[in-house]
Formats: structure tokens, C-alpha cells, sequence
């Protein structure tokens, strides 16, 4: 509105600056005045088309940030205890777990100081202040004492001993290193006649994340006492020492190495010796802890674990996938994976993708075919569909454990031999599984019996299972009729389904 009562006003000046030119006819003047009013009023309409695009796409812009704001929030459930939005020095933004979350959250940050929450918003510690390197999406945990660092002159083994600060709770370190891929540590040291070990003298070590001493100055194997050059080969005094250093030759060595067992990390402490020498000098440069990647849940979350990779922070019953069904877990939110007591198992869920069970009945029909599938008349119960009732198959509609229960009634003539009966077998794709007989002496016509067989079979999906008559001993036995043949799927192998 503003913007167009000042178009308007230069308008009226714009005509009035017109009206003082002198010289031309009112005629002149007037047809000037129209043709400058017909340019200035398409002007002005290419104008305010101009201004309602701006407007949409203003409008756009507005609905683009609320979208993001909306995915910030519900990514980041606010609890009483969260942080809920900490002004990031570039900006407000929500505190993400990593540096590698914030970059994701939003890539046109630069690197530099940000506030991560690596054990989780609204659980844990507070958030910490680390540098982000959105190159590599790596969070790099600042320490007090990154600057090179002399460790004077000293005998004994570990007589220079300096613990390190973080600026984060280990609790932090220790979540930002299970979310991560990877996490290391550089050290350099710089010296002349200052050996890390000579002798067979150990003269200088670390302190690993709780607290155990550790020889290795480089790579991932704790058991050897290495630097970088011990490593390559490469050595000044290669092989007889694995560090430059331990040759303590009066020159200016230097050994670097990164460390990268991301279970150890951070280096807590840093000891060193054996400088006594007037020539001897030892520096000593610790790199930042850096992490970077993160450890992916492939698939369903399978354990309280993957659910906190995932993200979720609260405290509660879950259900997760087994290895064959679904399970409930408890899962304590206020302790780190790493620690005793972070999931509970709790049991089974009665899960079933597709319920299956049936009851069906055979009339009396006087059924004496050997070697073909019993088939029924009638269909009580067939939820899922599984039981065909005209060839007398069912069919697993998924794997798992099945239960089937079959009752007849057998049918006998007037016989005085001394033994006559029928015998049942249940079949698994044409296999005999099992088997059920009745069997009567000196029968007279009208005489039943019944036949039990019960079954509890593991069944892969697409499994058939039926029952067949597979002997008859004595003319006239049959099956008269069948009260009942039922079955269910007990326990469904749901991780052979998902
Ligand atoms: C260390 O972390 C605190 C918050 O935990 C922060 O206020 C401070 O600026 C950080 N120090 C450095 C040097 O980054
Ligand atoms: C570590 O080094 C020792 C000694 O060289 C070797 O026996 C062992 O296999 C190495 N371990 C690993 C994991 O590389
Ligand atoms: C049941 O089996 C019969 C005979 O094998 C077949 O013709 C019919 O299609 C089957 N019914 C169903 C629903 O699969
Ligand atoms: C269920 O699946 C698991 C994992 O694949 C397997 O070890 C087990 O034998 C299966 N059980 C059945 C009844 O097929
Ligand atoms: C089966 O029943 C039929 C008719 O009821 C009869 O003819 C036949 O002999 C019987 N077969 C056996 C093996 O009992």
C-alpha cells in the first residue's frame, strides 16, 4: 500500500513538472500530458505484475522455511529438560546429535563452532560446543592443550604428565563415538635424544578413555608399541625401533601418527620421560578428537541400539525385529548403548502377519481310498484360506509353527479275526511325518472307533500338509466320518516374511 501511494506521488509530480513547461500550447501540453499518462500507466502495470510475482514468490519462500521448521520439530521431540533451540553461531537452528546431522539438516552451513547433543536432546548431558567441518561433516572435540607443547627435562618414566580437557562429558564423547563410523586422533612428537622406549625402558605413554596406559603411537593395534614409521617400514633405525624417536639419536626427529580405535579415544593423558639430557627435547602436539560417518540401521531397528542411532530418546517398552519375531525391549534412554542395563528383553510379541486357522469335517461316507488325501465335506472355520477342502491340502501361507489335530471315526463290520483296524499318516509335501492306528478284535457291524493324530510341525511358506489313509487291515474297515480336523499357525517366523 506505502509502496503504491509513492508511485502515486511522483505521478502527480511528474504532471505538475509537465504544467511549468513553458512555451507549448494548452494543446501541446495536453496531448503531452496523455501520452506521458499512457506511458507512466504501463509503467506502472509492469510494475505491479512484477511486485505480485515477488509477492508468490515471497510466499514460497515463507512456506519453504515453515516446512523446514515443521521437519526441524518433529525430528527433535522437546522435552522438558532440551535445549530447545540454542542460537547456532550461523544462525538459529535446532541442536542436532552431530555435526553430520546439522550439515544434513542444512547444507549451506560453513564450518565453525556449532552446538551438537551426541547423547541426545532432552536425555543425558547438556549440549556440547564443538567445531563442525561441513567439508567432511566430521565434529572435531575441542582440548586444552592443542598448541605444541614442550615437556621440559625429566628422567623417569612418565616424569612429564599432563591430563587433557575436553570440552565435552565423556558421556558426550562416548555417544558421539557410538554414532559415528569413525573416530581419531593425531599425535605428534617432536625430538632429539627423547625416546618413547629404549632399552627395553618404557619412558612415555597415553592414557586411553579409561584411563589404561597405551604404547601405540599410531593405527588400531594396541597390543604393539608403534609409530607411524614402525608402521610403513620406514624408520630411521628401521627394524631395529618401530618410532623415530626410540632410535634417541642427537637430531631433530619428529613421529606422528594417528590413532584410530575409536574405543580407546580420547588420549586422557599424555606421559613422557627420559629428557633429562642437556640436548634432550621433547614437544608433544595432540590433535582434536574427530568423528565423522555415522553407523547406519539397516532394515527394522533390531535392538534398543539401532532405535537411539535412529534417534529416539525416550525412555520406554518398544518393539523391535528378532531374528524370527517381533520382540518387546525396554529400552532405558538415560544410559549409553555401551552400558549395562540400556535394553531389557522383555518377550515375544504374539505378531502374525496373516491369522490361520481352520476346522473342517468329513461326513459319514464310508472313505476306504488308500494313498490319496483325506478331503472333507465341511468348512466350520477357514480364516486365511490356508485349508482346501476338496483335495484336503493345507497350504502355508508363511512360515513358522504350525499345530494340526485330526479325529476319526473308524468304521468296523462283523469280524471275529482277531486284529482289524486303519492306520492314518500325516504328510508334509508328500513326506510321511507322522502316524495314528485304531485296531479291534471280534467286531460287530455298526462298531466305531476313533483315531486321534496330533502334529506340531515348523513350516516354510508354501508347505503343503495333509493326511492319507496308508492301510486298511481287514475287509470292510473305513473311515466313517471325521468329527473334526483342525489347525493353526502357533508362532508365525515373521523375519522370514518381512
Ligand atoms: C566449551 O564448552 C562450553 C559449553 O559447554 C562453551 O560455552 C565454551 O565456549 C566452549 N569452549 C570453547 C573453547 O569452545
Ligand atoms: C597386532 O600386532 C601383533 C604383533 O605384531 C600381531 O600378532 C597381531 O595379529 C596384531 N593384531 C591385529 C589386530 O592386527
Ligand atoms: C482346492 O483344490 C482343488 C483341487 O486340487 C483345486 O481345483 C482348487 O482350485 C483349490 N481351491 C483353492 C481355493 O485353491
Ligand atoms: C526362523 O528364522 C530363523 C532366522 O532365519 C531361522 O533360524 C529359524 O530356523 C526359522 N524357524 C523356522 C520355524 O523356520
Ligand atoms: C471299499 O469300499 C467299497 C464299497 O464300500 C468296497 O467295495 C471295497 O471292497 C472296499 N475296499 C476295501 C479295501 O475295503
Amino acid at each position: 500500500m506505502i509502496r503504491f501511494s509513492r508511485i502515486h506521488l511522483s505521478f502527480l509530480l511528474f504532471i505538475c513538472s509537465t504544467c511549468l513547461t513553458a512555451g507549448f500550447s494548452v494543446e501541446e501540453q495536453l496531448t503531452q500530458i496523455r501520452e506521458n499518462y499512457v506511458e507512466l500507466k504501463n509503467n506502472l502495470e509492469s510494475k505491479v505484475v512484477q511486485l505480485e510475482a515477488k509477492v508468490v514468490q515471497l510466499e514460497e519462500k515463507v512456506q519453504h522455511q515453515e516446512s523446514l521448521l515443521i521437519a526441524l520439530q518433529s525430528q527433535q521431540p522437546i522435552s522438558s529438560k532440551s535445549v530447545s533451540a540454542i542460537s547456532q553461531p550461523s544462525g538459529k537452528i535446532y541442536v542436532l546429535r552431530t555435526c553430520r546431522e546439522t550439515r544434513a539438516a542444512d547444507p549451506s552451513l560453513s564450518s565453525g563452532m556449532y552446538w551438537v547433543d551426541p547423547d541426545g536432546q532432552g536425555v543425558g548431558d547438556d549440549p556440547i560446543y564443538v567445531f563442525c567441518n561441513m567439508a567432511t561433516g566430521s565434529t572435531e572435540i575441542l582440548h586444552d592443550t592443542e598448541s605444541k607443547t614442550d615437556v621440559g627435562n625429566c628422567a623417569d618414566p612418565g616424569c612429564y604428565s599432563k591430563a587433557i580437557k575436553y570440552n565435552a562429558t565423556m558421556r558426550q564423547i562416548m555417544a558421539l563415538a557410538e554414532l559415528s563410523n569413525e573416530c581419531h586422533q593425531s599425535i605428534r612428537y617432536d625430538c632429539i635424544s627423547a625416546p618413547l622406549e629404549i632399552n627395553g625402558i618404557t619412558y612415555s605413554w597415553w592414557n586411553d578413555r579409561d584411563e589404561k596406559p597405551q604404547y601405540f603411537w599410531s593405527g588400531s593395534n594396541s597390543s604393539v608399541h608403534t609409530c607411524q614409521c614402525g608402521l610403513d617400514g620406514n624408520c630411521v633405525e628401521s627394524p631395529a625401533v618401530t618410532c623415530n624417536c626410540d632410535s634417541g639419536l642427537p637430531t631433530l626427529l619428529a613421529d606422528s601418527g594417528v590413532i584410530t580405535v575409536k574405543n580407546l579415544l580420547p588420549i586422557t593423558r599424555l606421559n613422557f620421560g627420559r629428557t633429562i639430557l642437556d640436548v634432550s627435547s621433547g614437544q608433544y602436539t595432540l590433535g582434536r578428537l574427530e568423528c565423522s560417518g555415522h553407523m547406519a540401521v539397516t532394515g527394522m531397528p533390531k535392538s534398543c541400539e539401532d532405535l537411539w542411532r535412529i534417534g529416539h530418546t525416550l525412555t520406554g517398552l518398544y518393539s523391535v525385529m528378532g531374528t524370527a519375531m517381533v520382540e518387546n525391549v525396554y529400552c532405558d534412554f538415560t544410559k549409553l548403548p555401551s552400558d549395562a542395563g540400556f535394553e531389557k528383553w522383555m518377550g515375544f510379541a504374539d505378531v502374525q502377519s496373516v491369522p490361520t486357522y481352520f476346522l473342517v469335517t468329513k461326513d459319514s461316507s464310508s472313505f476306504n481310498s488308500t494313498n490319496i488325501p483325506i478331503s472333507y465335506t465341511t468348512e466350520k472355520l477357514n480364516i486365511g484360506g490356508a485349508m482346501n477342502l476338496s483335495s484336503g491340502k493345507f497350504t502355508a501361507p508363511r512360515t513358522g509353527t504350525y499345530f494340526f489335530s485330526f479325529t476319526g471315526l473308524i468304521g468296523y463290520p462283523t469280524s471275529s479275526s482277531s486284529m482289524i483296524g486303519l492306520q492314518v499318516q500325516i504328510f508334509l509335501n508328500g513326506v510321511q511325518i507322522g502316524y495314528s492306528w485304531t485296531d479291534e478284535a471280534n467286531t460287530v457291524t455298526g462298531q466305531e472307533a476313533p483315531l486321534v493324530l496330533q502334529s506340531t510341525v515348523n513350516l516354510q511358506a508354501g508347505d503343503q500338509v495333509w493326511l492319507q489313509i496308508a492301510s486298511i487291515a481287514g475287509a470292510g474297515v473305513k473311515l466313517y466320518s471325521v468329527p473334526a480336523f483342525t489347525g493353526w499357525l502357533l508362532q508365525e517366523n515373521l523375519s522370514q516374511s518381512m
